[in-house]
């Protein structure tokens, strides 16, 4: 607004000179300052065309393209498809939310934990994971030792409210939370629950995503003695799931669920994430041999498919790596 009034003065300071001083020698450079001003006020809008910035292009939500790309693109994960979206569409459309959106995503190995939120930040942000506001924190890699826990406090305190004063729709991607050194979780509590100002920021439009197999094991029973059951796995339901985790797993003292996230009921989905069958991963394969412009047979998926281990051992019904091998089978069988 300064800026813009400034400009306007100089533009008319320009034309008065303009007018009186038909000398050429005073025209330019009145022009110069005319120009340099109306650039500081511009500028910002030509950085953000350019640079990654919290607003326009940058950071409106594809919310469409997230439906779509979850029912597409991911296999066999009714569950998640039908929450993750109505979930974050809700927290988007709120123009004030109650608190942060926090996600827990659990199950088994290749069931496409980290694939379901590379997704989800793609349709948030123009640059997917690379955004300066999505940040992936993965426990073995960023923070490995126990014994820096003080100093981890910090570095990770740092990060969510430097992003969060950059643009408060940040996402946070937490891998290997079951990894995370004991008590660095807590430091989240603060910015994942109802406050309405947290050291003068608020961080209730962010998204927190905590990814681990925990509990992978019961949704895997479950599943299984549903398929006994002979029912179909679209027609079983999140509540069992629920209630199966929140009995067993997440009561027993070990890492992330010992920290006060679940007491305090901060997490507002868990999510779980079936183990994937082999007709899924026979779409795996199909979608990868898609991508690498490879034919796709019959035949070619099958041999993918038995490329991989099966589990439990007399029934071999779910996919022991998931789909996780699956480009690495076919970069081998194409080969
Ligand atoms: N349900 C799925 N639908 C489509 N593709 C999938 C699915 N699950 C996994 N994939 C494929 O397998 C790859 C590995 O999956 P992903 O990394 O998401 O597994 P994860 O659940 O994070 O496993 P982990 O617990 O080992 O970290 C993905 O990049 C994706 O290509
Ligand atoms: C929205 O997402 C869909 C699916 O990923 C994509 O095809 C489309 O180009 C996206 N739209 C915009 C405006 O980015
Ligand atoms: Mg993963």
């Amino acid at each position: 607004m300064k800026c813009d009034a400034m400009a306007k003065k100089l533009a008319v300071i320009f034309l008065i000179t303009l007018i009186f001083n038909q000398t050429s020698a005073l025209i330019i450079p009145s022009a110069i300052v005319v120009a340099i001003s109306s650039m500081g006020y511009l500028g910002p809008k030509i950085y953000c065309q350019l640079k990654e910035c919290c607003s326009g292009k940058w950071t409106s939500p594809n919310i469409t393209g997230l439906q779509l790309s979850l029912q597409k693109r991911v296999f066999g994960q009714h569950l998640v498809t039908e929450t993750v979206s109505k979930a974050i569409i809700g927290h988007l459309n709120n123009k004030s939310p109650g608190k942060a959106l926090a996600f827990s995503f659990n199950g088994w190995t290749g069931s496409g934990k980290n694939f379901v939120s590379k997704i989800i930040a793609e349709h948030l942000f123009r640059k997917g994971m690379d955004s300066k506001y999505v940040h992936q924190v993965i426990a073995t890699h960023d923070f490995p030792h126990q014994a820096e826990l003080k100093h981890y406090k910090k570095k990770l305190k740092d990060l969510i409210v430097r992003s969060v004063k950059g643009c408060p729709r940040s996402l946070f991607i937490f891998d290997e939370m079951d990894k995370m050194p004991f008590g660095l979780i807590d430091v989240l509590k603060p910015y994942l629950d109802h406050h309405h100002e947290v050291e003068r920021l608020d961080f209730r439009k962010s998204i927190f995503i905590f990814l681990s197999n925990t509990g992978a094991g019961l949704i895997n029973q479950e599943l299984l003695t549903h398929w006994k059951e002979g029912k179909k796995r679209e027609e079983i339901r999140i509540k069992p799931l629920d209630e199966a985790l929140n009995l067993n797993e997440f009561n027993a003292k070990t890492g992330f669920w010992h920290s006060s996230l679940i007491e305090k009921h901060l997490i507002d989905y868990f999510i779980p994430f079936l183990p994937l069958e082999r007709s899924h991963i026979k779409m795996c394969a199909k979608a990868d041999l898609e991508l690498k412009g490879y034919p796709v047979t019959e035949e070619i998926l099958n041999r993918v498919a038995d490329e991989m281990l099966y589990s439990p051992e007399d029934l071999k019904v779910f996919s022991k790596s998931g789909c996780k091998k699956v480009s690495s089978k076919v970069d081998y069988i194409m080969l």
